[in-house]
């Protein structure tokens, strides 16, 4: 590149995060606009032949065509970028292609994954099935034993692949310790920070190389598009993935861009009011005598309850996951006719797969995210048919509780 570049935001350069969340992007256009404009537009016009031959040749930066290159996209990322506290983010058009893109940027044929086995199911699929066919092979590992990690090392690994914390378990890793086994190993530590967003967890600070999200979730914030990214420094973007996403366009839209942009504006205030309902339904589940256990990490039972709140400024999301009381001998047909009904005397909550809205979700992991693991996939990554997954929104607590309560109470 030469120092013909893309200008930035006039800001202090110190400005704070709630700051860099409404304002980081690109300077306003012509026409001065205070909210940032949708730029929907497939390509751009170049001002002469001279000047579009040296962008297309890289030599200046400028807007080109949409597949790799536009306003509304670029203000997406670097505003992402900001609030992960990594030098450069990679939009994509939804966070399974965000790992696609990751993939096909750093590994080849012949390279080793070590991969959470409780990471979202689709996740799993991708690695063990789809990138397996291109002679990429994946050790699926525990989540939360450091020392299975450690093991799990050969000399061609070449990424660590974790998710913290999982779905729908809420289970947390170790970020940092993963993060010095990936860097000994000389691989790259990729962490899916969907769940907490950067709002409550900051991966690069704890060592991860690379940030994915899925924008879908907390980003947009109101369950409008589908959206992800990848987050990590200026030499990875540019080198391995901006190549890429020029020649295989798995681009995120200008406008699902606009949408995740202007949801970043809300996200640290929705973000802790969605915890702070999280945390109020968590207990109050916990002492309801038909469930059996609740998981999130905000409560003092959860296994990585220390280390959630080491990670993840002492909160703990807004997503909780409970087991239904079987009946004795029931088994996991029983199980699951429970879970199901509870999940089906809900009238406030929304049944669908989605999280990270302002409307609660509920849904049924096992059937559903995780329906297409086999059962042994399943129950390794602790997925049993009695579990109930509730990503918690802006809905009044009580009413939430209500809606649970009807279920629970005509088991
Ligand atoms: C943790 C996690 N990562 C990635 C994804 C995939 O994101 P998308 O649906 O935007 O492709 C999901 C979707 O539910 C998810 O929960």
């Amino acid at each position: 590149m030469t120092d013909k570049k893309i200008p930035r935001v006039a800001l202090p350069a110190d400005v704070r995060l709630d700051t860099l969340a409404v304002r980081e992007g690109l300077p306003p256009s012509v026409w001065g606009e205070n909210s940032e404009a949708l730029f929907l537009t497939s390509s751009f016009r170049q001002p002469d032949a001279a000047t579009a031959a040296a962008r297309f040749a890289n030599e200046e930066e400028g807007y080109i065509y949409s597949r790799f290159t536009n306003p509304t996209v670029t203000m997406f990322e670097r505003r992402l970028a900001a609030l992960e506290g990594m030098q450069s983010c990679i939009a994509t058009s939804s966070g399974m292609s965000a790992i696609l893109l990751m993939a096909f940027g750093l590994l080849k044929s012949g390279d080793h994954v070590i991969c959470s086995r409780s990471v979202f199911g689709t996740t799993i699929v991708l690695f063990g099935r789809e990138f397996a066919k291109f002679g990429v092979e994946t050790t699926f590992v525990s989540q939360t034993d450091v020392d299975e990690w450690r093991r799990a090392v050969r000399p061609n690994t070449r990424l660590l692949f974790a998710e913290s914390p999982t779905n729908p378990l809420t289970e947390v890793c170790d970020i940092r310790a993963l993060a010095a086994i990936a860097k000994q190993a000389g691989a790259w530590l990729a962490v899916d920070n969907c769940f907490c967003s950067p709002a409550l967890q900051r991966p690069a600070e704890f060592g991860a190389d690379l940030i994915i999200h899925s924008g879908t979730k907390y980003l947009d914030g109101q369950g409008r598009v589908i959206a992800g990214a990848i987050c990590a420094s200026e030499a990875l973007v540019n080198e391995k993935f901006v190549p890429v996403m020029r020649s295989a366009g798995m681009s995120l839209s200008p406008f699902n861009a606009w949408v995740v942009l202007k949801g970043l504006e809300t996200l640290s205030i929705r973000m802790e009011a969605q915890s702070a309902r999280a945390l109020k339904l968590a207990h109050w589940l916990e002492a309801q005598p038909q469930v059996e256990r609740v998981y999130y990490p905000g409560l003092k039972s959860h296994p990585q309850h220390e280390l959630a709140m080491a990670q993840q400024t002492s909160c703990g999301g807004a997503v909780l996951s409970f087991i239904v009381k079987g009946q004795a001998g029931g088994g996991a047909a029983q199980a699951r006719k429970n879970a199901f009904h509870v999940i089906d005397s809900t009238q406030v909550c929304s049944i669908t797969a989605n999280l990270g809205d302002t409307k609660t979700t509920i849904t049924h992991p096992a059937s559903t995210s995780h329906g297409r693991l086999t059962e042994e996939q399943r129950l390794a990554a602790g997925i049993t048919q009695g579990m109930i997954r509730v990503a918690v929104g802006l809905d009044d607590v009580e009413d939430l509780k209500a809606d649970l309560q009807r279920g629970l109470d005509t088991l």
